[in-house]
């Protein structure tokens, strides 16, 4: 009788997906040199990449206000602020190099608009109070976003995430400080910061993404441990979390719909534009073309400094590639 033929790959890549589901079953961390599925290395790529492109772009919109800061206080907060996310969209990029995405394609990816960014950053900011309202608002939603994110299966993103948490709950309270010091100012200052968040606020509530039912990789995601929470639950999250915080600014939410209900203890919000959302992410938002030509430009006209430090690095190294150890 001839022996039961056994396919050895199979078998292998059937215990390799137990003990993968057993690890993120337990809650625990699924590692560089782990086996993964190919479906979640992809999906981890790209949104970690997604969510590096988002750091870097959005460096922009407040960047703009880097020479004009009110003060040299406000200018010191401003700059560590910005700088901030720069070094957020380093750790991130470095996490996606551990999962074998190379950084330099990444940003080509970007700048050809192969990978997204978060839509929140193509629109202008307009006054100084945008600045206190993108780090109330923009800021805020991103810690919603981003604190279950800590607890993510992959480990490298996951604990990138807490530095980065530490530092977004800063950029919070530096943008509320700078809202509720123009508040207690002149009537021309209330108003900048009411226009601001007139303009901010339903953008905002799109950076959480579409609704569930209209969100079909979330499942997935979540049964991978990528996703802790869904769009709704976590706009529901910082509408609950910014609604008291807007009182006791004393300002005004541009929605005649929001309500408290008395029952769940959560606060209703009226309907959302899915469309503006729609339009903004396939680059038709207000200032997608400026930010991706900028990003454009900073990558052409820095390619020298690339070029130089790569030859200084295999100079040093005996002519072995840069990164490369003896
Ligand atoms: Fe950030
Ligand atoms: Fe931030």
């Amino acid at each position: 009788m001839a022996a039961p033929v056994v396919d050895r790959a199979a078998v292998d890549e059937t215990a390799l997906q137990q003990q993968f589901d057993a690890t993120v079953a337990a809650d625990r961390r699924i590692e560089p040199r782990d086996w993964m599925p190919e479906g979640y290395r992809r999906t981890l790529v790209r949104q970690i990449a997604q969510h590096a492109h988002s750091e870097i772009i959005g460096m922009q919109p407040e960047g703009d206000w880097l020479l004009a800061a009110p003060s040299l206080r406000r200018k010191a907060i401003l700059l560590a602020k910005v700088q901030d996310e720069a070094g957020h969209g380093m750790y991130l990029y470095s996490a996606a190099e551990t999962l074998g995405a190379d950084r330099a394609d990444l940003t080509d990816k970007l700048i050809e608009r192969k990978q997204k960014y978060s839509s929140i950053f193509n629109y202008p900011t307009l006054t100084y109070a945008d600045v206190g309202v993108i780090g109330w608002l923009v800021d805020g939603a991103a810690i919603c976003n981003q604190v279950p994110l800590c607890r993510s299966s992959y480990g490298p993103y996951a604990r990138a995430m807490i530095r980065i948490c530490k530092e977004e709950s800063f950029h919070q309270r530096q943008g509320y400080e700078l809202l509720m010091t123009m508040m207690g100012g002149t009537p021309e200052q209330r108003a900048m910061v009411q226009d601001a968040v007139d303009r901010w606020w339903w953008p905002s509530l799109m950076m959480f993404g579409p609704p569930d039912d209209d969100s079909p990789n979330t499942a997935q995601s979540m049964a991978w441990g990528i996703k802790r929470h869904t769009n709704d639950e976590l706009r529901q999250r910082f509408v609950d979390m910014t609604v008291p915080q807007a009182q006791v600014l004393g300002v005004t939410l541009p929605d005649p719909d929001l309500a408290l209900d008395e029952e769940t203890g959560h606060w209703r919000y009226g309907p959302i534009d899915w469309s503006e959302l729609k339009r903004v992410i396939s680059g038709d938002g207000p200032m997608n073309a400026v930010r991706i030509a900028r990003r454009r430009a900073a990558r052409d006209d820095n390619a020298w400094v690339v070029e130089a430090a790569t030859a200084y690095a295999r100079k040093h190294s005996g002519g072995r590639p840069a990164g490369e150890h003896a």
